[in-house]
């Protein structure tokens, strides 16, 4: 008898647990955002010479604080879109403005040139909200399984690009365009794909770019030209065979 109540009491907690469990599931979603903040501000101080790392930067004594911190200028100022692209992305994050630190937002301002292309990226960390102010684009998103989402948007639209997700914009007017993009992170990141693949340093060696693209070393190396930041130097006479022979 009493074994049976210990089990039915057994019983219960352990469906009791289940059904919490599966609700936890049910009700799960992804938080696009930095952590909460355990205070009310954490203005960040960058000290290059600190020996603490935290995530995110260290606080700013509170008592040093003023409104002062708490205010960003010159969002006004277009980013220089004379360039390739024709298109230029400032982003007002962390690095920029030390008030944001934990409070798991930035913003951007994307100014594009006429038929200026804000090149295919993804922000790591942070999902983006999109606002046309100016002009038309044809944007889109590719999802994890190769499925594009793309439209034209106009002044007044907005769209969601997903966190992690390549995504771009490209002006398809012949006047300049603008748009304004706020991220759920503090620190979202940009990963312009092609940088990473052909413009890293130092560069990912021709045998996996020939064989993940399925094209010659020349189709490799026109590709890499494109992308100035890679210093020929540190990869003088780098080779698999060489780092083979280096952990060895
Ligand atoms: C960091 O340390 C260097 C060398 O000691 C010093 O010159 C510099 O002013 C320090 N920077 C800050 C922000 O404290
Ligand atoms: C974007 O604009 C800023 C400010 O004018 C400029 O310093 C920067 O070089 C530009 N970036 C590109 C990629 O043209
Ligand atoms: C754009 O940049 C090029 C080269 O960087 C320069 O020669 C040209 O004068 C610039 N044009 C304008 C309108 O600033
Ligand atoms: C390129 O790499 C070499 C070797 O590591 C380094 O000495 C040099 O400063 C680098 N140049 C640039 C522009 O980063």
């Amino acid at each position: 008898m009493e074994y049976n109540k210990g089990g039915r009491i057994a019983k219960l907690v352990s469906s009791t647990f289940c059904m919490a469990f599966a609700m936890s599931f049910m009700f799960y979603v992804a938080n696009a955002s930095d952590p909460t903040p355990l205070q009310d501000f954490c203005v960040g101080v960058n000290d290059p010479n600190s020996t603490v790392h935290t995530n995110g930067e260290l606080c700013k004594n509170p008592k040093d604080v003023t409104i002062d911190d708490f205010i960003y200028k010159g969002f006004n100022i277009p980013g220089d879109t004379n360039n390739t692209q024709g298109a230029n992305a400032t982003l007002v994050d962390i690095a920029r403005f030390p008030a944001v630190n934990t409070q798991g937002v930035s913003i951007a301002r994307v100014d594009f040139a006429p038929f200026g292309l804000n090149t295919p990226h993804l922000h790591p960390r942070g999902s983006e909200i999109f606002a046309v102010m100016e002009g038309t684009l044809y944007a889109g998103f590719v999802t994890a399984d190769d499925k594009l989402y793309d439209t034209i948007i106009k002044k007044g639209d907005i769209i969601v690009f997903p966190q992690g997700l390549v995504h771009f914009q490209f002006n398809i007017g012949k006047t300049d365009a603008l748009a304004i993009a706020s991220f759920g992170s503090q620190n979202p990141g940009r990963v312009n794909v092609a940088n990473a693949v052909f413009g890293s340093n130092p560069r990912i060696l021709d045998d996996v770019l020939t064989k993940g693209f399925q094209v010659d070393e020349m189709v490799v190396e026109k590709l890499r030209s494109q992308f100035s930041s890679e210093n020929r130097s540190i990869n003088m006479g780098r080779s698999i065979l060489k780092l083979l022979s280096q952990t060895l």
